[in-house]
């Protein structure tokens, strides 16, 4: 081979390199809401950080609205690799085998956000990471959507309101026993069929944050909303481990601070989107909303009592006294704080029996 083919020849091999190079990694995230949700708007902009600030060394495919996995194979497919990132709800970690995500699903253990945001931030919040660690899947951060409220098609007022209700839930079995507490019967369903059961009344009612209901039109075929607080619903954002450790530190590090500031920003809307959706809900004056009030939220806290004791063992009687204490932290400084008020509208922190043993 002459000098000059054998330049050219390099030339050529160093091109394919570079282009090689520069060929992104591709992060495919997949959720169930709609993109115009708390959720579905984070998971956007840390696709808008990660691809800019990686300068292009990524790129993130979100698939929003269950297009790819929807609840009942998500978590497979994030296993096998199918797909790299997700953000379940924390009531859907049961097929995982790590149950004890669980505890966040217990009716009014949250008595402020203050509180529920120390438990994630902090030492349970890690603990919890640490299980999904052992099955090859990474938590890389807990995002918000807020407190759940009920609906049905016939009023939600009193305990005995439930009874015999069918109620689409997630795949939680500390929200099943919270429904069977009520007399209701709980039916677990994807959340990409709940719109299509409740308006052939395959199911009577549902419980959701806000702005899941209002996005799913939810309130077009409930007549009755109670504003009720009775539990809450968040994420964990997860990512299959092996592929993660197989991403170059550098850019690991910039996914982090991505993942950071998605967090900082999807926790600053998610309240906001839930006011905007009740503002939507009334609006659309389908469905008549009910503020359930102080005294009636104490009924109904104390009638779900038993759901904490009943998951104390299940859950970890450990994990849950460390939520209990963070939660009397929180009450004992609000109160020493000057501006203290009284919270007439809440119920305090749900005080469980003493441990039996
Ligand atoms: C539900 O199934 O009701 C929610 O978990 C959906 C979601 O991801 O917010």
């Amino acid at each position: 081979m002459s000098s000059r083919a054998t330049l050219f020849a390099l030339l050529l091999a160093l091109a394919a390199c570079a282009t090689q190079a520069a060929e992104p990694i591709v992060i495919k995230f997949s959720h169930v809401v709609v993109p115009d949700t708390p959720k579905g708007k984070a998971a956007e902009y840390f696709k808008k950080l990660a691809e800019e600030r990686s300068r292009g060394r990524v790129r993130v495919e979100v698939y929003a609205a269950g297009q790819l996995y929807q609840d009942r194979t998500e978590m497979e497919a994030l296993r096998l690799g199918a797909v790299h990132m997700l953000a379940p709800s924390l009531a859907k970690f049961g097929p995982l085998g790590v149950h004890a995500f669980e505890l966040f699903d217990l009716p009014y253990i949250f008595p402020n956000l203050e509180t529920l945001h120390r438990v994630m931030d902090g030492e349970v919040g890690a603990r919890l990471f640490a299980m999904l660690a052992e099955r090859g899947v990474k938590g890389l951060a807990y995002w918000d959507n807020g407190f759940k409220q009920m609906s049905a098609n016939t009023p939600l007022r009193r305990v005995e309101d439930f009874q015999g209700l069918k109620m689409r839930i997630q795949s939680s079995r500390v929200i099943e026993a919270q429904m069977r507490t009520l007399g209701a019967q709980p039916r677990v369903m994807a959340f990409s069929d709940a719109h299509e059961a409740l308006r052939q009344g395959v199911v009577d009612g549902t419980e959701n944050p806000l702005s899941n209901l209002a996005t799913q039109r939810m309130h077009e075929v409930q007549k009755h909303l109670t504003l009720s607080d009775h539990g809450y619903l968040g994420y964990a954002v997860i990512v299959n481990k092996a592929f993660w450790e197989s991403l170059p530190a550098d850019l690991r590090a910039i996914l982090e601070g991505a993942m950071h500031s998605a967090t900082v920003y999807e926790r600053g809307i998610a309240q906001e989107e839930n006011d905007a959706a009740l503002a939507r809900v009334k609006a659309a004056g389908t469905t008549q909303i009910y503020v359930l009030p102080y005294k009636d939220r104490v009924i109904w806290q104390q009638a779900l009592l038993p759901v904490h004791r009943a998951f104390e063992d299940k859950i970890g009687r450990d994990l849950l006294q460390a939520v209990y204490r963070v939660a009397a932290e929180v009450e004992k400084e609000r109160a020493a704080r000057p501006d203290a008020a009284t919270p007439k509208d809440k119920p305090g922190p749900v005080r469980p029996r003493p441990a039996r043993r």
